[in-house]
Formats: structure tokens, C-alpha cells, sequence
């Protein structure tokens, strides 16, 4: 091969440098082996930053009688029942000892009163359970597994794309990329990967995931024989700010409706109140007085509704805007100036009161916020086995947002940042384990996979005088596709419409030309980042056109409310024979042991 190539060796070697990878390169690292980090942008700017209201995890500080059991069945309801069983009970159970822990690595959490972490009320949590530091959790736990990495000494690649798993026959042997500022090929010899790749948000056109979301673990996992599912399900967070339009989509944290925002229409109408789900009618509070008591006595527990889980609020506000009680900039208002004091705000939502202040000359203690919802999260990823979050290709691991299960059809708020720490940890410790029972028997780079992996990289600056298509206008056509034909509310024609126009889109990208030579060149690197967008955006209308029921995050018009038949199937996406597209099976959900059905129990 022609093309001269950086390599290194290590034993794991993780791609994505927020929570989950950085956790994972952690607990890879103690458990004795040789790891990197590799991130496509600088360390430290990852979508955990976007968690911003807390981490969930039943510490029991504010309320003792919280436990994991509750947040395991809050979190299974949350997802309606769809969630792997084992990566639920796992996460609830784990979840404050690695709280616990971020704190000893030095995070610097908010206090009760009486000194212990503070926790604060995120929608379908049963009681307030996300440890919090203001409104900036995710920066912080970034901050401090950071600050550790960098202690342990883990090396770090930054800007530095990965575009390619290798295997050796059916064992995953190192990845390939490249240096985003030369441009220049690097390649790691590793027999664990563990993918830390975060989420697909940027497949549509309004998000809170900023450009380095464009599905590639996922679509790396797929191209190595790994199973994506749950791809369906793609959380709209109810709050994204809608002006300007600048920032459509820039995340307003959940945190504002946990201290007691409230939602409501162009005619001043409380409007959460006419959106209950019989689902969640015993929980939640139907009258303005008896909301407003929670919030002074939460003992009643009946919660107000703008804290029901993200699907069912993203779907009224919705529903409001649609039926001509949206604001001028095609929202809702966020009211938290007439239910707080100046100072409460400040205190509790800096950020927000900052973002809202300097990008939409808003003042959030004195005016209501105008905010609508926006692509925040995909529940879907790749399949991997619980305990281990290794995926169907030895070797082959996933944690964080890029595997699937852990959410069900819909993730509760603040369950990202626990589960970042859960099953990064384990990832980690499981690559590491697995590398050190290879003995001597480690699989090696093969020459024929790396030149592939360079040609396949180089093809959109080859087509240079023959390609016409620019990756910009494909990606711009792909992410309104996506909003408007596979978005909050589905129906059959328009997912027919989203696949058919993905397919051309597909063909259009064989043509794809990227200007200008290998140093920095964006329009190059988004030419290679939209062959993951594609095939992710393909997984998720595909899934969305087979589950014809209304369930979480997947919301089919023409098939509205649960079906029985598709509350016990999971649709599991792999790599078509091609290789150009994706197949699509059911499998039956793994069925939970009794003694933890019975949580669902009525009573219970
Ligand atoms: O609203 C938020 O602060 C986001 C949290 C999350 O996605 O977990």
C-alpha cells in the first residue's frame, strides 16, 4: 500500500470521549490494560454536557424511602416496558455507588441542607433522585472523569475520526481513521473496541446534538456484522429553544419544569393537564391546586404534569402548536419567572438564565421562555449483552448512548448520565477482561482491510472533475426528510416518502465530491460522516414503518396506542447482504424473572 499510515498498539482502544468512554477508558485502564481514547473533537466537548439537569440515581438523600427497586420500575414504565430487563435492574442497582464515586474523584456536587448530595424532580422519576450541580451536571462529571483520565495518564487522541472497525475472521483487531487536521491515516492495532460514539442526532434538521452526531458507532458496529435496536425510538426532548433561529434547538433543560416551571399556550392555558395518559393517570396530579401542592408538600405525591415522561410531554406541546395555540416563533411558553424568585432561578438554572439572556435577549426571571421540541437522544444502538456490553462480534463493545436496550421505547431524564457511568465502567472492565484471556492468540490488522478503509475514506476527494454531488445540500435534504417525514408524529405514507427519499439520497451520495485536499477540509469530513448518516437514518424509518403501534418515543398516527403483539418484540437492524442497506427482523424481548415482574404488581 502506497499510503503511509501512523500505527499504534493497544489492548482497548475507545472511541468517544464523553461519559461512557471516558468512564470506560477508566476502568479499562485499572483493570491493567493498555488503552486510548480517541475523539473526533477536542476532549471535553461531548453531548453529556447536554445532560445538564443531573444524574439519576436513588441515593435516597431527599426522599429515604427511595431505593433501586423504584427507579428500576420507574425507568422500566418510562420506557413502557420495552427496556432490556437486566440493563434497567443493573443501572438502578449500580448507579449511586458510581455517583458516589464521581464524587470521590472529586465532582463537586449541590448540598441538602443537611450536607449530602442534593437531588433534584426530572419527569417520570417517582421521587427526586438526580444528583445535580445547578444546571451544568454533565460539564462537571465531564470535568472530573477528565481530570482522571488525564491523572491515570490514558492517552488521548483528539480530533481524530474513526471511520472503520477491522476484524480479523470474526474478531474485531483495531479501527481506522484520520487526523482531522492533516488529514493524514492512523490506525490502531487492538483486539477491544469499545464504542463511546454517542448518539445520530444530527440525521435531523432541529437538535440539541451539535456536529459531531452523526450515528458512527452505530454505522461502524452495523458495517462489522454487529445488530442495531430499539432504532425507532428517538427521543424529541420537549424543551429546545425556537428563537433565534440561530439556536433552534439548543437544549433547555428539563431542571426549569423539575423546579417547578410550568407549560402553557398562546391563550395562557395550562394545557398539560388535558394530556394525561391513563398510563400515568394515578401519578400525576389533574388540577392546578393540587400541582401546585406538590410543589410545596410533595408527600401527596400526585406529580404535576409537565413532569410526565419526555414523549408525552414532546407530544402535547406538539399538539398545541398544530392546533394554532403556538407562540410567534412556533413554540410554547416555559413560565418559571411567575413561580420563583429572581434568586431561586439564578441559583438553580445559571446556565439557562445565561443562554436565555445572551442569545435571546430574554430575561427567564422576569418573561417566559418560548421553547419547542427538539431531537436530544436515540434510544436504539447496538445489542449488546448486559453484564458485559460486548456486542454480537467478539471484541466488539458499546456503552452510552450508542447501545441500545437500557431505555426501552423512551428514556427518562437524568438516566443518561447514570447510565454513562454503569455501563461505561463495565464495558471497560469487560474489554479488559477479554483482551487478557487472548493470551498470545490476538487477532492482527490485516493490509487488504486497511487499504479498503482508505480508499472507502479518499473516495469523495477522488471523485474530483467526475462527482457533482456536495455533501452540504445531501446532509441539508437528508435532515428535512427526517423532521418532517420521521419525526414526533409518524404515518405510514410519509415513512414510505422518508425511505424512498433516503434511498435516492443513497444513490446521490455514490457521487459525492469533496473540494480542496486533506488539511483541515470540513465539506471532506462530512462527506465521510454521511455514509453513517444515511444507513442510521435508514435503521430508524425502517423501524418506524414495521412497529405499527404507538409507543415512547415512536408515535404512528395511523396506529395509535400500545399493541399487544409489539409490547413483546424488539426489531433488531444488521447490515443487508450488499452491504448497501439494512435487513429488518423481530425478536422476542428477554423475559424478566418473576421476582422483579412482581414490582409492576398493582400495590406494589
Ligand atoms: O434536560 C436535561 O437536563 C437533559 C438531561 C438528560 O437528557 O438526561
Amino acid at each position: 500500500m502506497s499510503e503511509n499510515i501512523e500505527r499504534h498498539q493497544y489492548d482497548v482502544v475507545v472511541v468517544g470521549a464523553g461519559g461512557a468512554g471516558l468512564r470506560a477508558a477508566i476502568a479499562a485502564h485499572e483493570a491493567g490494560a493498555k488503552v486510548a481514547v480517541v475523539c473526533k473533537s477536542l476532549l471535553g466537548k461531548a453531548h453529556t454536557v447536554m445532560a445538564e439537569g443531573g444524574a439519576a440515581a436513588s441515593l435516597g438523600n431527599v426522599y429515604p424511602e427511595d431505593n433501586w427497586e423504584v427507579h428500576f420500575r420507574d425507568t422500566m414504565r418510562g420506557g413502557k416496558m420495552l427496556n432490556n430487563w437486566r440493563m434497567a435492574q443493573l443501572h438502578a442497582q449500580e448507579a449511586p455507588e458510581r455517583v458516589l464515586e464521581l464524587e470521590d474523584w472529586g465532582a463537586l456536587f449541590d448540598r441538602t441542607e443537611d450536607g449530602k448530595i442534593s437531588q433534584r424532580d426530572f419527569g417520570g422519576h417517582r421521587y427526586a433522585r438526580l444528583a445535580h450541580v445547578g444546571d451544568r451536571t454533565g460539564l462537571e462529571m465531564i470535568r472530573t472523569l477528565q481530570q482522571r483520565l488525564v491523572a491515570l495518564g490514558i492517552d488521548v487522541f483528539m480530533e481524530c475520526t474513526v471511520t472503520e472497525l477491522l476484524k480479523d475472521g470474526d474478531k474485531i483487531a483495531g479501527c481506522f481513521g484520520y487526523w482531522r487536521e492533516t488529514g493524514s491515516f492512523i490506525a490502531f492495532e487492538a483486539p477491544a473496541v469499545v464504542l463511546a460514539t454517542g448518539g445520530i442526532g444530527k440525521s435531523f434538521k432541529v437538535t440539541s446534538n451539535s456536529w459531531e452526531y452523526t450515528g458512527d458507532g452505530h454505522a461502524m458496529a452495523l458495517r462489522a456484522g454487529a445488530k442495531l435496536i430499539n432504532m425507532e425510538f428517538v427521543q424529541f426532548h420537549p424543551t429546545g429553544m425556537v428563537a433565534p433561529p440561530s439556536v433552534k434547538g439548543l437544549l433547555v433543560t428539563e431542571s426549569v419544569r423539575g423546579d417547578g416551571g410550568i407549560l402553557k399556550n398562546s391563550e395562557g392555558k395550562r394545557f398539560m393537564f388535558d394530556y394525561i395518559p391513563d398510563f400515568f393517570k394515578a401519578d400525576t396530579a389533574d388540577t392546578e391546586e393540587e400541582a401546585d401542592r406538590w410543589y410545596e408538600d410533595k408527600k401527596n405525591n400526585r406529580r404535576p404534569p409537565e413532569l410526565l415522561p419526555r414523549d408525552e410531554v414532546a407530544r402535547a406541546i406538539n399538539s398545541e402548536v398544530k392546533a394554532g395555540r403556538g407562540t410567534p416563533n412556533g413554540g410554547v411558553y416555559l413560565d418559571i419567572a411567575s413561580r420563583r424568585t429572581p434568586e431561586f432561578i439564578k441559583k438553580r438554572l445559571p446556565s439557562m438564565y445565561h443562554q436565555f439572556k445572551e442569545l435571546a435577549d430574554v430575561d427567564i426571571t422576569a418573561e417566559p421562555m418560548e421553547i419547542g421540541p427538539t431531537c436530544h437522544y436515540v434510544m436504539g444502538g447496538v445489542e449488546v449483552e448486559p453484564d458485559t456490553e460486548m456486542s454480537g462480534v467478539s471484541g466488539l463493545y458499546a456503552a452510552g448512548e450508542s447501545s441500545g436496550g437500557m431505555h426501552g421505547s423512551n428514556r427518562l431524564g437524568g438516566n443518561s448520565l447514570s447510565d454513562l457511568l454503569v455501563f461505561g465502567k463495565r464495558a471497560g472492565d469487560a474489554a479488559s477482561e477479554y483482551v487478557a484471556g487472548l493470551g498470545d492468540s490476538r487477532p492482527s490488522l490485516g493490509e487488504d482491510a486497511l487499504a479498503a478503509a482508505v480508499d472507502s475514506a479518499l473516495a469523495p476527494l477522488s471523485g474530483l472533475g467526475t462527482a457533482t454531488e456536495n455533501p452540504y445540500t445531501i446532509q441539508t435534504e437528508l435532515q428535512q426528510a427526517m423532521n418532517d417525514l420521521v419525526g414526533i408524529i409518524r404515518v405510514r405514507e410519509e415513512l414510505e416518502s422518508s425511505l424512498a427519499e433516503i434511498e435516492k439520497l443513497k444513490e446521490r451520495a455514490k457521487n459525492l465530491v469533496a473540494s480542496g485536499g486533506r488539511e483541515y477540509n470540513p465539506g471532506w469530513h462530512l462527506a465521510i460522516d454521511l455514509r453513517n448518516m444515511l444507513i442510521v437514518s435508514e435503521c430508524i424509518a425502517k423501524a418506524a414503518l414495521e412497529r405499527e403501534e404507538s409507543r415512547g418515543g415512536h408515535t404512528r398516527e395511523d396506529h395509535p396506542g400500545f399493541a399487544e403483539k409489539w409490547g413483546k418484540l424488539n426489531i433488531v437492524l444488521s447490515l443487508n447482504s450488499g452491504g448497501d442497506g439494512v435487513d429488518l427482523a423481530t425478536q422476542p424481548l428477554p423475559v424478566m424473572p418473576d421476582e422483579l415482574a412482581t414490582f409492576f404488581e398493582e400495590g406494589h
